[in-house]
């Protein structure tokens, strides 16, 4: 059974050193003492499952995936409720984003069962490091890897699947807007490339453009589709959505899923969440030249990007080569902070769960 896992409980930090961490956690700076590892060989498929203590790995340098970059990963939270209880989003669209990424890359896929079961024993065991309140919880991070050693290029034979945690505060200051680079010089994905799949290199590739981003006095890039250099993908690691017309008469407008973009957890919930909040919601196409005349004219009133890092994170400014176009007053809009709210209460219980995405694990 893939689930049997062998926990191995590890002396880690002590109540008061957790207390600290807990109160002021930062983002991705500190992990907890355990950390859930599973196995996969095409001899034995998988094995060795086990909950251990947080710890460095040790690999051959011939180790494929430092080589041929077989290697994939997923982003989730863990929230502490007010009533004691340790609950996640919608783990299983993770999985099975988890298994078509491993899918694209020619890797063995995890169970959903699996999945669930590494995440859930991590954060049983690891449960003092679940903050509380606010932007708080627990960033959890499964991946997997090529472990075998060789130089042969071919899917590996070997893989390690682990899952690691981290508590974590707000990733944005939700209060401020950030400015954004529409990047025309570098692509994130191409038709019939990795760009639906969380795997390693997409992030390698998109570095050099954050960086020219940042040159240019930006906080994050904007992606245009690969072909024509026109149409609006995605946000650095987050989707995007545009609030068209203000008020009662908003909607909202996302661009569709054209195998070009990462489908988002937090973008296909917002779909759902606007349309219950009375928020029309569409998924369609937007050039960059329509963005900017729909800035200028008041037609789009507010921009917004989200993922499960940051949640939802206000777009205040659009540079590119064309200039500069501020969006609404530059500040984090009324939509946008609605939706931000409705989404966070959910997740943290404040808010009834009436689509049922919540997942108690502790
Ligand atoms: C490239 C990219 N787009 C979008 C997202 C948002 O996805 P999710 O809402 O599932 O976190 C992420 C984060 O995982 C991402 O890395």
């Amino acid at each position: 059974m893939s689930s049997q896992i062998t926990i191995k409980p590890a002396a880690g930090r002590s109540a008061v050193e957790i207390a600290e961490i807990v109160a002021n956690p930062g983002f991705g700076r500190v992990f907890t003492d355990h950390m859930a590892v599973a196995k996969w060989s095409t001899e034995k498929g998988w094995h060795d499952l086990s909950i251990e203590k947080y710890a460095p790995l040790q690999f051959d340098p011939a180790m494929l995936a430092l080589h041929y970059g077989q290697s994939i990963f997923e982003g989730m939270k863990a929230y502490r409720w007010n009533d004691g209880t340790i609950n996640t989003f919608r783990p299983l669209m993770n999985a099975n984003r988890f298994q078509r990424s491993a899918k694209r890359l020619a890797m063995p896929e995890p169970s959903q069962d699996l999945f669930l079961s590494m995440v859930q024993e991590l954060v049983k065991i690891d449960q003092a490091y679940v903050p509380s309140g606010g932007d708080k919880s627990l960033y959890i991070r499964p991946f997997m890897f090529a472990s075998e050693v060789g130089l042969g290029v071919r899917p590996a034979t070997e893989y390690l699947f682990l899952v690691i945690a981290s508590p974590v505060g707000a990733y944005f200051d939700p209060a401020k807007a950030v400015s954004v680079w529409v990047s025309t010089e570098f692509v994130r994905a191409a038709p019939g490339g990795t760009g639906e799949a969380k795997c390693a290199g997409n992030y390698a590739a998109s570095l050099i453009a954050q960086a020219q981003a940042k040159e240019q006095g930006c906080d994050q890039v904007i992606w245009l589709d690969a072909i024509e250099r026109k149409w609006i993908e995605e946000m650095g690691g987050m989707n995007l959505f545009f609030v068209m017309g203000s008020g009662d008469e908003a909607q909202l407008l996302t661009p569709s899923l054209t195998g070009t973009l990462l489908p988002g957890v937090t973008r296909d919930s917002l779909i759902k969440l606007g349309n219950d909040l009375g928020i029309e919601t569409h998924e369609g196409k937007i050039s960059i030249d329509e963005l900017r005349s729909s800035l200028a004219n008041g037609k789009i009133s507010e921009v917004f990007a989200c993922g499960t890092a940051a949640v939802i994170s206000p777009v205040g400014m659009i540079k590119g080569e064309f200039g500069e176009i501020q969006v609404g007053n530059g500040l984090p809009g009324e939509i946008t902070m609605r939706l931000r709210k409705a989404l966070l209460d959910l997740q943290t219980g404040l808010a009834p769960d009436e689509n049922s995405w919540m997942y108690r694990l502790v």
